[in-house]
């Protein structure tokens, strides 16, 4: 991760910063945006990829997790979700840790958990799972997100 030389606060410009660049660089805290309309063709694939893009290259580490059926964020991060044995849709319906489905991009530090067309019936599938919120919250959560492949 890189860390420009002459900042005296870190990138929130918050509070000075102390230790070795890779502590320099871990981020205070973790921020989750939602892109997210009802309507289609608003832009919200346009600026998921955009805005994740252009925060990797300012340095931070970024994961753009795509929930869309249609995948275009994925696609858009040139990622071919037909070809990956895990997804999203594994994530939410399979049990299976977000760790897993986690894949690089060609951009430093930006990262993609990948949507399938699966996904299109996830929201029918969930109507049948009990306890669904709190039975998939918890792998979002929980566990520490492995983005150390590139
Ligand atoms: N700021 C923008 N200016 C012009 N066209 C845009 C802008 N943002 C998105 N688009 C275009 O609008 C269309 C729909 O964008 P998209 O991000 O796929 O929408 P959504 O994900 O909401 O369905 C695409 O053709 C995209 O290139
Ligand atoms: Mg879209």
């Amino acid at each position: 991760m890189p860390v420009t030389g002459q900042r005296s606060t870190d990138r929130h410009g918050e509070a000075p910063l102390t230790g070795t660049p890779e502590e320099e660089a871990a981020p205070a805290e973790v921020r989750i945006l939602a892109i997210a309309n009802q309507k289609g063709g608003v832009g919200k694939t346009t600026t998921t990829v955009n805005l994740g893009a252009s925060l990797a290259e300012l340095g931070h580490r970024v994961l753009i997790v795509d929930l869309d059926p249609q995948g275009n964020a994925t696609t858009g991060l040139g990622i071919n979700y037909r070809v990956l044995d895990s997804t999203m849709y594994d994530v939410m319906l399979s049990g299976l840790p977000i760790d897993d489905c986690i894949e690089p991009t060609e951009v430093k530090g930006l990262f993609v958990a990948p949507a399938s067309l699966d996904l299109a019936g996830a929201e029918v599938e969930l109507v049948s799972s009990f306890n669904r919120e709190s039975s998939w919250h918890g792998r979002w959560t929980t566990s520490p997100i492995n983005m150390s492949t590139s």
